[in-house]
């Protein structure tokens, strides 16, 4: 009876320590980049089609795409996503969790001058 609960335990460490593992390493730039792709791409991908490129680009935005971008802050961008901008919606955290914007603004400053 001991011995089977000592089993049980080192049985769940075990299988505990192999999901640990196994969960993927997705680095906060990868994370950033896949949650860019579902959230903003539709709107700020490269392309005349995309209307938050477009907009930024009649607006003289150079560049209009914000992946090319290096003068925007991670505080503008979170200002962004939160509040909205023209028809651009507010996400709200059951959309893109905090964390998740997080990766998105290290995304996006990615290429920043520091
Ligand atoms: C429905 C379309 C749409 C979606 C989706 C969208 N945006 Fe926008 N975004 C816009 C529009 C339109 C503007 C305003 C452009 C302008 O000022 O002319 C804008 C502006 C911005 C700006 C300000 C840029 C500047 O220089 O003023 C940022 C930053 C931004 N969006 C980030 C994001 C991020 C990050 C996401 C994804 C979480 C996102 N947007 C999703 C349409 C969208």
């Amino acid at each position: 009876m001991r011995y089977a609960r000592i089993f049980l335990l080192v049985a769940l460490s075990v299988a505990f320590a192999a999901q640990a593992f196994a969960a993927p390493d997705e680095s906060q730039l990868d994370r950033g980049h896949r949650v860019y792709q579902k959230w903003c791409y539709p709107c700020h991908g490269p392309g005349a089609d995309k209307p938050g490129t477009a907009s930024l680009a009649a607006r003289g935005q150079k560049p209009a795409v914000l992946e090319d971008r290096t003068d925007l802050t991670p505080a503008a961008i979170k200002i962004f996503v939160r509040h909205g901008v023209l028809y651009m919606p507010t996400f709200r955290k059951t959309e893109i969790s905090d964390a998740d914007l997080d990766a998105i603004a290290a995304y996006l400053t990615r290429n920043n001058k520091k």
